[in-house]
């Protein structure tokens, strides 16, 4: 039986120009299924999982980011923010939501540790090749 795959990637529905008018209300977020991105690719992950919100150059500019109560993270900044190194624990625990906010609800990034596990292919080869990819987009 197919568990459901919650989830998650995620568009904004309303077209960016709409945006520019300040009467528009902010974008909302259609949540729908993960798709089946190869976990081999992490370019291809991150443009159908994380862009969304963190953007095409990971800068947390993603069409989603004006949704969020939070704002998406600039990814291009992990090693300058955590002393010069993002270590792939660290972000492994984000990622997953093994360290990401206490209480459900309160946080914009989807917990991809469930939805990898039933998305399938490998959950650690996907983290590692995010991660790879997340890398080598740091600015020095
Ligand atoms: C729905 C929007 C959304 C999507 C999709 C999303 N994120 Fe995030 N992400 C956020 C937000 C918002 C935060 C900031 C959360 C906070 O500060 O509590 C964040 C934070 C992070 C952080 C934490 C950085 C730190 O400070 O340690 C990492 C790493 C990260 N995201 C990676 C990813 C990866 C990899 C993906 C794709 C697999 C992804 N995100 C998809 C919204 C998103």
């Amino acid at each position: 039986m197919m568990r459901t795959l919650m989830v998650m990637a995620v568009l904004a529905v309303s077209p960016s120009l709409a945006w520019a008018q300040a009467d528009k209300p902010a974008p909302t977020i259609k949540r729908e299924a993960a798709k089946p991105v190869p976990a081999s690719d992490g370019a291809q992950m991150y443009m159908s999982y994380c862009s969304a919100c963190h953007g095409k150059t990971g800068r947390g500019d993603g069409p989603a980011a004006a949704a969020m109560k939070t704002k998406p993270t600039d990814l291009t900044q992990l090693k300058k923010t955590h002393g010069g190194t993002y270590a792939t624990k660290e972000f492994q625990d984000k990622v997953t939501g093994a360290s990401m906010s206490a209480s459900h609800g309160n946080v914009d990034m989807p917990i991809w540790g469930p939805i990898f596990r039933d998305i399938g292919g490998s959950p650690e080869l996907r983290l590692f090749n995010l991660k790879q990819y997340i890398d080598a987009m740091q600015m020095p």
